[in-house]
């Protein structure tokens, strides 16, 4: 990969999403709305947000041999994406099943099949990309052992590597000394920092908790509010679009994709994090993952 290229490695799914009034309580059935089908995922909904914004984007996940796996693979090469290092697993592809409520909230069960079956193995294999690229690009959709291996071997390789740490689950300590950008929303941040965030001034406590633990810079995502990057010195706060959201699935995944799209073009992190919330705004305003991830050409800035 050339050293301005995008390697992102993680999880491909199918989403099966239905609109709802209000979300399902525990034990409750509820009448919903329209049902769609389409393509997800962190990993694959971040790869192509990183391509449709002017990327140089190659994608490393693992699917099914079954119809899901075949369509996605479509969809990956209908994008423009290498699709090189995918690879086909004994397992099924993994599904996501999505309800999405009227205020655009949503609540994602996610079925991890073969996403779930990306190994250290298969981390070594695709080493030659991964020590050659110029962001790498992880979430915690796939194993962690191979998550932790293949920002050890990008970052000792001289890459940037950025962790988008979602869905929040127990890392090892070490993990974070590997990561020179660190993308968690608000929850995860308070997860991984152990303190409590639910504004700047406690974001920015729980960030320099995770400097200290050897994460390099933070873009702390806060939904509607903004994007709060914390470089060690004083933190800046990037607002976000108002806008009438009508699905927020991959609303993040888009900000980390944009992200590293402006950041592999040498811009700061605070003109990356402006591009960034310009993307996620529009994601926000169509339903579905994929679906609603913008191109470069829709972005006014
Ligand atoms: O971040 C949104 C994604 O999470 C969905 O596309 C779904 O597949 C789950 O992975």
């Amino acid at each position: 990969m050339s050293n301005n290229g995008i390697l992102v490695i993680g999880s491909s799914n199918t989403d099966m999403t239905v609109k709802t009034k209000a979300l399902p309580r525990p034990g409750e059935t509820v009448l919903g709305g329209v049902f769609t089908m389409g393509a997800g995922g962190k990993g694959a909904n971040q790869a192509v947000a990183a391509q449709r914004l002017g990327g140089k984007v190659k994608f490393i996940c693992k699917v099914g041999k079954d119809i899901f796996g075949d369509n996605s693979i479509a969809q990956y090469k209908k994008e423009g994406l290498d699709t090189s290092g995918v690879i086909r697993s004994e397992l099924p592809s993994g599904v996501a099943l999505i309800s999405v409520d009227e205020h655009a909230e949503n609540c994602i069960v996610v079925a991890s099949g073969a996403n779930g079956d990306l190994t250290e193995a298969d981390i070594d294999a695709c080493a030659k990309d991964i020590k050659s690229c110029g962001i790498l690009l992880l979430q915690l959709e796939t194993p962690i052992p191979s998550v932790f291996k293949a920002a050890k071997m990008a970052h000792e390789a001289g890459a940037t590597v950025v962790l988008n740490p979602a869905p929040a689950c127990p890392l090892p300590e070490e993990l974070f000394k590997y990561i020179d950008l660190f993308i968690p929303n608000e929850t995860e941040l308070s997860t991984f920092s152990g303190l409590p965030v639910d504004d700047v001034a406690s974001a920015e406590k729980a960030a320099a908790a995770m400097q200290a633990k050897g994460v390099g810079k933070l873009i702390v995502t806060m939904g509607s509010k903004g994007a709060l990057i914390c470089e060690g010195g004083p933190s800046v706060f990037v607002p976000a679009h108002k806008v009438k959201a009508v699905d927020t699935t991959a609303a993040g995944d888009t900000f980390c994709g944009a992200l590293c799209v402006a950041v592999s073009e040498g811009k700061s992190l605070q003109e990356a994090a402006k591009f960034a919330c310009a993307a996620s705004a529009l994601t926000v305003q169509k339903i579905g993952a994929q679906n609603s991830i913008p191109f470069r050409k829709e972005i006014n800035l």
